[in-house]
């Protein structure tokens, strides 16, 4: 069988040894953006009730979603990251892989995810998200972008100190390595966007954040 190479990324990239450091890395490596962007995908799931957060991971979303009113469940990959979103907000938790959902047709009304598309077959995800979306459902995928420009340059650079500061940390000393190149060669924006498309989706939106550093697809099935 062939191995999606962004598998074999997650399955490095995140494990039970930095599960437990995982918040405070993406609040400091982001610079608090990634409160930002998580509200972003609170706003794109508009007044819908039930979710579905595609790679939960220590449920840091789930939280802002449950907070928010949202009946929420949430699916991730690693052990080590649900047990932490276990230990923060209570919601049905499943052990997984975003390409292969263990729910019923038509159970939510919103699928999310964030940081997820560049590790994942999307097309599989997207047609995943159809199947168990409800009729006016939205689909909303969020992921760090290669940003253009003269942020390009201060986006490597920044990315050239996080290698060194890796140095430092042996849990996340991989990612800290490895993430820009990942980030740079994936084209999991345009991937995404075109598998909606194929799929049936209707108002397929992306929208860039902090200056080109991230993006969120939203899209709806009719
Ligand atoms: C950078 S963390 C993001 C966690 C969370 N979404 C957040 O925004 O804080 C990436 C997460 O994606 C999960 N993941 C990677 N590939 C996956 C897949 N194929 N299916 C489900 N989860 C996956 C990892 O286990 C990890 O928890």
């Amino acid at each position: 069988m062939l191995v999606h190479e962004g598998h074999t990324n997650a399955r490095k990239f995140f494990t039970s040894a930095n599960a437990g450091s995982y918040d405070s890395v993406v609040r400091l490596a982001t610079f608090g953006q990634d409160f930002a962007w998580k509200r972003q995908i609170l706003q794109a799931t508009g007044r819908r009730n039930s979710v579905l957060e595609l790679a939960c991971g220590t449920g840091i979303l789930s939280l802002i979603l449950a907070q928010a009113g949202k009946s929420v469940a949430g699916l991730d990959l690693t052990f080590g990251y649900l047990a932490a979103a276990k230990n923060r907000v209570q919601l049905p938790l499943a052990q997984g892989t975003a390409e292969t959902l263990p729910y019923r047709n038509e159970s939510f009304d919103a699928v999310v995810s964030s940081y997820l598309a560049k590790y994942v077959d999307v097309q599989r995800v997207v047609d995943e998200c159809w199947r168990i979306l409800k009729p006016g459902g939205v689909a909303v995928f969020h992921d760090f972008a290669y940003p253009d420009g003269i942020m390009r340059s201060f986006w490597n650079t920044y990315f050239y100190i996080l290698g060194f500061a890796g140095r430092l940390v042996t849990s996340w000393k991989v990612v800290f390595d490895q993430l820009d190149d990942v980030i740079r060669k994936s084209d999991w924006a345009i991937k995404t966007e075109s598998a909606l498309y194929k799929r049936g989706f209707q108002n397929v939106s992306c929208k860039y954040y902090s200056a080109g550093t991230a993006a969120i697809i939203s899209a709806e099935k009719p």
